[in-house]
């Protein structure tokens, strides 16, 4: 796994910033696979700003968010739905018909985690899907001890990610229910992108790209995808033991290889 770290959390966002503009270059009918979180929210910005000041377009392309809360209701403040459309969505030129959300307020909710799947696969699969890392090394909302064959399915949160999620509900109780994509379907896209900042994200991190492969360390699983990528700021590389390896790979990365991957 190739790990890129940067000075900060907005030097992680915008060179991840600059893939997704470079991708929706190459291929304006992109499908991407987006994270919430407040680790992505400077990267949103700046895909905003660079629809405003640059005139990158999302017209064509197509967005599957992660995950989002079972029995949420779309408007509540701690719904994903509502989040996407403050951070991104109405920022920029993303047809809404075309931004998917496993649906968390389905009445049967294993046959709308189906539906999601197909959808995907209905849109030709993930280009690029873009991932937060949770303190206890979750992907999506893939708790440790999620199968690594896994599909979109519901999951039950842990206390820790429970509380992680709390701000956003204010004096609400945060759902124990979610309906998040799986690790297999993280694994079937095109290119992952994981990005983690802070010194609070520094373990799970290096159990993620150092660690042995392990159900209990979700992001882990990354390290069975051939084109899968770590942006990372300098406290969350804090426990890295390669920290050394991968500055000099990426100070002697050819021109060619950068284009549009870090
Ligand atoms: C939630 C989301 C994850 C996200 C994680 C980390 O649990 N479901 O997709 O990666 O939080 O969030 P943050 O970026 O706020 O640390």
């Amino acid at each position: 796994m190739e790990v890129v770290i940067l000075p900060s959390p907005e030097a992680v966002c915008a060179r991840a910033a600059r893939i997704v503009a470079h991708l929706l270059t190459e291929k304006p009918e992109a499908v991407l696979g987006l994270p919430t979180g407040s680790t992505p929210r400077p990267l949103y910005a700046e895909l905003g700003r660079m629809h405003r000041e640059e005139g990158l377009s999302f017209a064509r392309a197509t967005t599957f968010n992660l995950d989002d809360y079972v029995g949420l209701p779309p408007g509540h403040p701690g719904s994903f739905r509502r989040y996407m459309d403050e951070v991104l969505f109405r920022h920029v030129d993303l047809p809404r018909a075309r931004a998917h959300f496993p649906d968390g307020m389905a009445a049967d909710v294993p046959a709308g985690a189906a539906a999601y799947e197909a959808a995907i696969a209905a849109a030709g699969g993930l280009d690029l899907v873009l991932l937060g890392l949770g303190e206890d090394g979750h992907i999506a909302f893939n708790e440790p001890t999620s199968s690594f064959a896994s599909r979109t399915r519901m999951k039950t949160l842990n206390e820790r990610t429970r509380a992680a999620n709390q701000a956003a509900f204010g004096p609400d109780p945060v759902p124990h229910h979610v309906i998040t994509m799986g690790i297999a379907t993280i694994l079937s896209a095109r290119r992952c992108l994981l990005l983690a900042a802070g010194a609070h994200k520094a373990v799970a991190l290096a159990r993620a790209v150092e660690g042995p492969l392990a159900a209990l360390v979700p992001a882990s699983a990354l390290q069975l995808h051939a084109r899968a990528a770590v942006l990372c700021d300098e406290a969350a590389a804090a426990a890295l033991t390669l920290r050394d390896y991968y500055r000099a790979v990426d100070a002697r990365k050819p021109d060619w290889q950068r284009e549009g991957w870090p």
